[in-house]
């Protein structure tokens, strides 16, 4: 882990309230899709983490959501601003987790972490699908993404209003599969836990401290005791959790 200043590349808007933000500079190394970045907000006192949705050797790609004060802020970065990010956090998906065929299921902005998942395990040779869930067609995002990546045929997307994509939950759509990735709400991971029975990795999500495992802030109780989000997850597999 180490503290960068990244340049502001881009800001996007994607939607009425999520943007994405693409950071550029030296010693970008992640280790497996699914880590995450703490972002320093100059006047707030915590860092804001934010998962990696896509990076390359220069580049790293925020999407978040604005739910606050913090991420109010970054909607508001511009290209050219200094941002000063913790990186990287967070232990990542496994993508060498026995089996072809990949399953990986999102809850709205949980989405961006598996767009850098499908990357790497396309590159692995896994068959990869995707169900995308949103509460209505504007809350929508990386639809294009996914689909231009997996092809049309391999992803599905739902809305819970049904004005866009099948209408109803996750749940609704899931397909069989060897293993399965999931980030997003909670109550959408723990259906998605109860009702399938392959292998599973989710990846929670708790309100942070330090973010790199000195504060216990982030401590959830699991079946091998106590365990930080920030630091031995966000991902983890199925088997340990108590929902
Ligand atoms: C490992 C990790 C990865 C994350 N990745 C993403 C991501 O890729 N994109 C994204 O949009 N968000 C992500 N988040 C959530 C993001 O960190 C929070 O939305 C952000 O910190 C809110 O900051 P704020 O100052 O805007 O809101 P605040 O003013 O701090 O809070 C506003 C509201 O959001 C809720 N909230 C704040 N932080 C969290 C949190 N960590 N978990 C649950 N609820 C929270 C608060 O309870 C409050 O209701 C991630 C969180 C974690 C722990
Ligand atoms: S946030 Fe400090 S230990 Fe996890």
């Amino acid at each position: 882990m180490q503290t960068l200043m990244l340049t502001v590349k881009s800001n996007e808007r994607l939607n009425h309230d999520t943007f994405s933000l693409v950071l550029e500079g030296d010693n970008l190394t992640f280790s497996a899709p699914g880590q995450f970045v703490n972002v320093d907000i100059p006047g707030l006192y915590l860092r804001r983490p934010i998962s990696v949705c896509q990076s390359t050797d220069t580049t790293v790609r925020l999407v978040f959501k604005v739910v606050g004060k913090g991420t109010a802020l970054m909607a508001g970065y511009k290209q050219g601003d200094v941002v000063d990010v913790l990186s990287p956090l967070g232990n990542g998906f496994d993508v060498n987790a026995e089996g072809k065929k990949a399953l990986l299921v999102g809850g709205g902005v949980g989405t961006p972490p598996l767009l850098g998942l499908a990357e790497e395990l396309l590159k692995k040779g896994k068959e990869v699908k995707a169900v995308l869930g949103f509460n209505t067609a504007s809350d929508i995002i990386l639809e294009k993404d996914f689909r231009s990546l997996l092809g049309e045929g391999n992803v599905t997307v739902t809305t819970m209003d049904g004005s866009a994509g099948k209408k109803g939950l996750v749940t609704d759509a899931l397909e069989e599969c060897d293993v399965l990735y999931s980030c997003g709400p909670l109550p959408m991971m723990k259906a998605v836990a109860q009702k399938v029975k392959c292998k599973c990795y989710f990846s929670l999500e708790s309100r942070m401290g330090c973010g790199f495992g000195a504060c216990m802030g982030c401590s959830i109780q699991t079946a091998n005791g106590a365990k930080r989000v920030c630091k031995d997850g966000p991902v983890f597999d199925g088997e340990v959790l108590i929902w």
